[in-house]
């Protein structure tokens, strides 16, 4: 397995690896809301380059994920990680794990404080995640506080607290 920066080329295998991962049973290849978000968030210029990589598993996009600007309060530099995804013939074979160990690891190198997401924290917890509320960190919609996880990095300051905001195109949908 090869992890990657994505490129402008990958657009399209992108599209592909989302609607298959996010595709609802009763509408298998209809376009998905996070395959939409990611072009938003590119549109948008939201979209951190350094931060959106794919998996490639025999010269084939396997997978993807990115990270996007946000804020905790009024402070700006933590990141808003999401989608991500794996296709489905694939996952359960440590995709997932390697991109979210490669993007953790990335945000990290450029000295960003924290990585934020909603998401199952069953699965999350394994890469350092915590619920927000565990530091003082609340979301913007009281139902996501079961769901809301922050991974502080090295660069975490103990009094960024307050609620957490996504880039504006996650609530375009
Ligand atoms: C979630 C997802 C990204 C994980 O990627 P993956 O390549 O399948 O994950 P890995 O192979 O690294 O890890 C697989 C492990 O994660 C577990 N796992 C996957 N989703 C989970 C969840 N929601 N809650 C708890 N555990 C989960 C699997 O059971 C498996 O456990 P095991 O190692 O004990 O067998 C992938 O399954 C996917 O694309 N799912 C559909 C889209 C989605 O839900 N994305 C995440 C939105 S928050």
């Amino acid at each position: 397995m090869l992890i990657r920066r994505a490129a402008e080329a990958d657009a399209a295998a992108i599209r592909v690896v989302h609607d298959a991962a996010f595709a609802k049973p009763g509408a298998p290849g209809a376009e998905t809301v996070e395959a939409k978000l990611v072009g938003e968030l590119q549109a948008d210029g939201d979209l951190v380059p350094a931060l959106s990589l794919v998996a490639e598993r025999d010269g084939r996009v396997a997978g993807h994920v990115c990270c996007s600007h946000a804020r905790i309060g009024s402070t700006p530099g933590p990141v808003g990680l999401g989608p991500l995804g794996v296709l489905p013939e694939l996952q359960s074979t440590g995709v997932g794990s390697a991109l979210m160990h490669a993007v953790i690891a990335a945000a990290d190198a450029l000295d960003l404080p924290a990585v934020v997401l909603l998401g199952s924290p069953g699965y999350y917890a394994r890469f350092g995640f915590v619920l927000a509320a565990e530091l003082g960190i609340t979301p913007s919609t009281p139902d996501w506080a079961a769901r809301l996880q922050v991974r502080p990095l090295a660069n975490f300051p103990a009094d960024l607290t307050g609620t957490f905001h996504h880039a504006p195109a996650f609530d375009r949908f």
